[in-house]
């Protein structure tokens, strides 16, 4: 079952494995919250070890990178840990998450990672990125909210930088349920707008990148989860 916890890249490098898992273990310890904990360390369990090494591929050692839609910050945590010349910045809607993920920052000594609050629907960027990263969080804006964020995306992108997208694709249809069910557990009020890959990668196109890859992603959940990598 452990076996089964390593990442593909990792099997071959039990001194690297060993480090990440450690990286990992420190920020899921710096948060205070024994549950947001325990869903830190549930959120990295399932999101499959192979993602965040194939995600951290698209993160030069240095980049600038926008994570929008952060949550607790988890991601953005580990990766400016394990990358301490990259610069992160994460925003969410979420007062409380934004607070937990500030307050590990700085627990960790973490002055490359910075959070703050705002509403995706409004966010306006006003630098330039070498990254833009959203993780599971486009499907909870509206279509127009999204399409904007992806043309706003490609404009503070430098040129070379790189747009990560993991979503929710709508086949197989039980899958797509399944995701449905917990979305609504998760945040009862929230709406949700699914797309296809085909569709995301269709409206990436039309924000101006000039290519958009699609690579499904196999959870231990029935998740139908996409990571759409798109250059500018
Ligand atoms: C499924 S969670 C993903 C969190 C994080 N990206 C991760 O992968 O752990 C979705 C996040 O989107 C945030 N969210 C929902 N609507 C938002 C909006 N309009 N603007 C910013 N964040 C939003 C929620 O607060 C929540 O933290």
């Amino acid at each position: 079952m452990k076996f089964l916890r390593l990442s593909t890249y990792e099997r071959d490098d039990a001194a690297e494995r060993r480090q990440k898992a450690g990286l990992r273990q420190r920020v899921i310890q710096a948060y205070d919250n024994p549950i947001i904990r325990w869903y830190c360390a549930l959120r990295f369990h399932i999101i499959n070890i192979d993602f965040l090494d194939t995600l951290e591929q698209h993160l030069a050692p240095e980049a600038r990178v926008l994570d929008i839609g952060c949550g607790f910050g988890l991601f953005s945590l580990y990766y400016a840990l394990n990358g301490p010349s990259r610069a992160i910045t994460g925003f969410d809607l979420s007062r409380s998450r934004i607070l937990a993920a500030q307050r590990v920052a700085s627990r960790l000594n973490l002055t490359n990672a910075h959070f703050f609050c705002q509403d995706a629907e409004r966010y306006e960027f006003d630098q330039d990125y070498d990254a833009v990263v959203t993780l599971d969080l486009l499907h909870h804006v509206t279509p127009e909210a999204a399409d904007r964020l992806l043309r706003q995306a490609y404009q503070a992108l430098t040129p070379g930088g790189v747009l990560l997208i993991k979503d929710v694709n709508t086949r197989p249809l039980h899958k797509l349920w399944f995701t449905y069910a917990l979305d609504k557990l998760m945040m009862l009020r929230s709406h949700v707008h699914y797309r296809s890959a085909s569709l995301w990668r269709r409206a990436i196109c039309e924000a101006g990148f000039s290519q958009a890859v699609a690579y499904p992603l196999n959870d231990y959940l029935p998740y139908p989860h996409v990571l759409i990598v798109a250059r500018k």
